[in-house]
């Protein structure tokens, strides 16, 4: 993440600069006092502003639940965090959104009221569109790919368009690729998906994406997928095997399609006024716990992909592979209409395709 450290790098000795001009000047010590809206106590924190050995208490969100690989980065993170500041900083983790919705925690974040946050980065999209370019289909064959790719220039510049909003991205954690899940129809082609109605994460991409198979979609939020897919409201859905096991959805459907057709980033977002008040060496810690983090969840979870595979099929799913050369016609146009609507995502699908 070199562009984000030259980047915190110019904004820590700015603060350095007015930190001296203000002790010059015979002002106060700073001190930040930080209400915490999501404690049920209310208790309050006290820390001193930039100190080098100042205790810090973090709260992170998420929406998945402790299965999911993102929950065990998070939890890779706390350990990775706490170990390496001596137990300064420490960081509690609200899985399964019970902190809110992710829109609930963007605004949470950009306010300051919650620290950190793994928000996918379709969410993130919400926000900024450039981040709509990771969802370009089958533009990275493996998660390791797009790991690698999450370091490039044009990655970390996306990262960089949140500071408008009040956070700092740090950087990206992936979870397994995108696959079909249909209740009980084996789809082997686009014309098979015909008249068909899927739940599809509420991205704009991902909406193109399916719309151009002829599929109607359903921008359904995950917690509510389950009794949408029971009580017949969707014919299936787009999802991850990671998610498909850890919400049981093997309950409800009978066909998985393997296509792995987009990757599956979730965001690691900080409010940047917490993070710009830290000092260098602080950031340094957070950005190194968050990268062994991710590392983490990449190697675990690629590792996994036919274990999960097996899983569902042992709970009774068929669980067959679709080639992308299917779905030819749909890149094509994603890719042609995309390209148009941003630099960044220009600049992102260029590099990326081979
Ligand atoms: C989804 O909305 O499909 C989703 C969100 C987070 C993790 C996995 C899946």
């Amino acid at each position: 993440m070199n562009f984000l450290k030259a980047y915190w790098k110019s904004i820590s000795l700015t603060l350095g600069l007015m930190a001296l001009l203000t002790a010059c000047g015979g002002g106060d010590e700073t001190t930040e006092s930080t209400a915490d809206p999501q404690s049920a106590e209310g208790e309050t924190e006290e820390t001193t502003e930039g100190q080098a050995d100042a205790d810090h208490e973090f709260k992170l969100g998420l929406i998945t639940p402790p299965e999911h690989m993102w929950h065990k980065a998070a939890e890779k993170f706390k350990e990775e965090l706490e170990a390496n500041s001596n137990g300064r900083m420490t960081l509690e983790i609200y899985p399964s959104g019970q902190v809110g919705n992710e829109n609930d925690m963007l605004q949470q974040i950009e306010s300051g009221s919650l620290d950190f946050g793994f928000i996918t980065a379709a969410e993130i999209s919400s926000r900024e569109e450039a981040f709509s370019a990771w969802f370009t289909p089958y533009l990275f064959e493996t998660i390791n790919d797009a790991h690698e790719a999450r370091e490039s220039e044009v990655a970390e510049e996306m990262l960089g368009t949140l500071e408008q909003y009040g956070m700092t991205g740090l950087d990206y954690l992936f979870a397994g690729q995108r696959v079909m899940l249909f209740k009980d129809k084996e789809v082997q082609q686009p014309e098979d998906m015909e008249g068909l109605v899927l739940r599809v994460t509420p991205s704009p991409p991902m909406l193109e994406f399916y719309n151009s198979t002829g599929t109607s979609t359903e921008g359904i939020p995950l917690p509510e997928v389950y009794s949408a897919v029971q009580t017949g409201v969707i014919d299936g859905m787009d999802m991850d095997l990671d998610a498909t096991i850890t919400n049981k959805f093997f309950e409800v459907v009978d066909y998985g399609a393997v296509t792995n057709h987009m990757v599956w980033p979730s965001v690691a977002v900080v409010n940047s006024n917490t993070f710009s008040s830290l000092p260098e060496e602080d950031q340094q810690i957070i950005e190194d716990a968050l990268e062994t983090a991710a590392d983490y969840a990449v190697e675990t979870r690629s590792a996994q992909e036919e274990e999960f595979k097996q899983t569902l099929t042992d709970e009774g799913m068929t669980i067959y592979e679709l080639d992308e050369s299917v779905f030819e016609e749909q890149i094509e146009s994603f890719d042609e209409k995309y390209k148009e609507k941003d630099p960044l995502i220009e600049e992102f699908i260029t590099t990326f395709r081979e």
